[in-house]
């Protein structure tokens, strides 16, 4: 899968690819990460990819200029399945919509700042909108690098069976059951000895069990909603 990122602020994109389960889907070739800093499409030598917002207002919106020159740049170079613009007024992030999106080749993401986008770029560029949750963050980068993330760990061959995302959470309506490691007792708290019984069936049913006794009791909702993950 390629993803490109278009940010104002390509610096905050750095490390969250370089480590860790990313950096080694980028370094088996199955992730390419390429964050684009849209000042090199800015309208003048002064760098300006902004300005202020008709019928006034504090706050400034990201120009159509710039931001249309570079979707059109590199739309040259492969064609995008999605072209997501990262909002609080989006569609609300989740496994289901992780799930489509890794089935995907290409996808662009693009970053807003200050007031956002200038709707025009809405309306003739991006595909879909997506928001991380019901609160504003001062950018799109980092709900960028949460959906490179829940996407890029579901790729076929970036997980080993140990992290296995179809025991994550959410992957069937469920939260995860409680998992345990060494020592079976640190200051008298034991793990559950069933965990201890080396019975394979008998621990996935245990699994299983807590898993929707955990759902039932913190996220009663997950429950009623469709099983269409
Ligand atoms: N940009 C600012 N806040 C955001 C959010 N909650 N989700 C997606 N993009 C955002």
């Amino acid at each position: 899968m390629h993803i490109d990122i278009i940010s104002v602020l390509p610096e905050l994109l750095e490390s969250p690819f370089a480590h860790s389960i990313m950096k080694r889907a980028r370094d088996k070739g199955l992730l390419n990460v390429e964050v684009h800093h849209l000042r090199q499409w800015a309208v003048n030598a002064y760098g300006q990819v902004d300005d202020y917002q008709y019928g006034g207002g504090a706050g400034m919106v990201m120009m159509c200029e710039p931001l249309v020159n570079a979707i059109e740049q590199l739309s040259k170079n492969r064609t995008y399945d999605e072209v997501i613009y990262l909002t609080p007024d989006g569609e609300q992030f989740n496994q289901k919509t992780a799930n489509q999106l890794s089935l995907q080749q290409n996808l662009l993401l693009i970053c807003g700042h200050y007031k956002g986008i200038d709707e025009r770029v809405r309306e003739h560029y991006v595909t879909k909108e997506i928001s991380i949750g019901d609160y504003v963050l001062s950018g799109g980068e980092l709900p960028a690098a949460i959906l490179v993330d829940a996407v890029g760990r579901l790729l076929p061959g970036v997980l080993n069976d140990e992290t296995s995302a179809l025991f994550d959470s959410f992957q069937d309506n469920l939260l995860a059951p409680p998992v345990y490691t060494r020592p079976a007792e640190y200051r008298g708290w034991k793990v559950p000895e069933i965990l201890l019984s080396g019975d394979p069936k008998k621990i996935a049913d245990w699994r299983y069990e807590m898993a929707l006794q955990r759902t039932k009791e913190r996220r009663p909702d997950l429950d009623e909603k469709e099983n269409d993950l």
